[in-house]
């Protein structure tokens, strides 16, 4: 069993590189978060978000969940969205997928996890309205592949449904959604959609901001 006395150690030695840097990091931080970034992503311990984007404590406000799924009744989900985008005032939501992705693979399957299915049911439903795109690709990996992408951009999507994205877009806002997917296997992310940044790339039945009225 691995000693955890080993996880302080890594602590105090990653803070101590952090001060030798910048003396004042932690004091300054301490006193106010402001990133410009919200990311959106799978809780998959291999695609921690703050490492594979570069950036520093105080830089990225992170949400993570099974798939990287953003659930219209998911008040965890909305509260992150809500907090960030109208007390942070973020610029950027990032959803970010992964290749190979546990989750999106068990959408694709027929075994019963327990109440992970619920969550991943609204995966399986991204397939079941997609499956025309599956015709032709049997490779099982190929598949979890497209779905992985499918998946983003339906989150995606599920982002600028919101009442808080659209409010923001109507007072004057700026705020840009942005779908990205990351391969464990060489560590690189890819863009997935074009930047959102208003109400016209969203769907009129999904328009709550009085626009169409
Ligand atoms: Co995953």
């Amino acid at each position: 069993m691995t000693d955890l006395n080993s996880l302080f150690q890594n602590n105090r030695s990653w803070a101590n590189a952090i001060k030798a840097e910048d003396p004042d990091f932690f004091t300054t931080l301490a006193k106010q978060q402001r990133p410009e970034f919200l990311w959106i992503g799978c809780a998959d311990s291999r695609v921690p978000a703050n490492e594979i984007v570069g950036l520093m404590p105080g830089e990225l406000f992170v949400h993570r969940n099974i798939a990287n799924c953003v659930v219209h009744t998911d008040i965890n989900c909305h509260s992150v969205i809500e907090y960030a985008v109208k007390f942070l005032k973020v610029k950027h939501i990032i959803v970010c997928g992964h290749y190979g992705c546990g989750g999106v693979q068990a959408a694709l399957g027929h075994e019963q996890l327990g109440v992970a299915d619920h969550w991943i049911r609204h995966i399986r439903d991204v397939y079941y309205n997609k499956r025309k795109d599956f015709k032709g690709i049997d490779d099982d990996k190929q598949r979890v592949n497209l779905l992985c992408e499918l998946n983003v951009k339906q989150q995606v999507a599920n982002v600028c449904h919101t009442p808080i994205v659209q409010n923001a877009w109507s007072s004057g806002q700026e705020l840009a959604i942005h779908g990205w997917i990351y391969d464990v296997k060489d560590g690189l992310l890819k863009k997935l959609t074009q930047t959102i940044n208003s109400i016209e790339s969203v769907r009129e039945q999904y328009r709550v901001d009085g626009s169409t009225e």
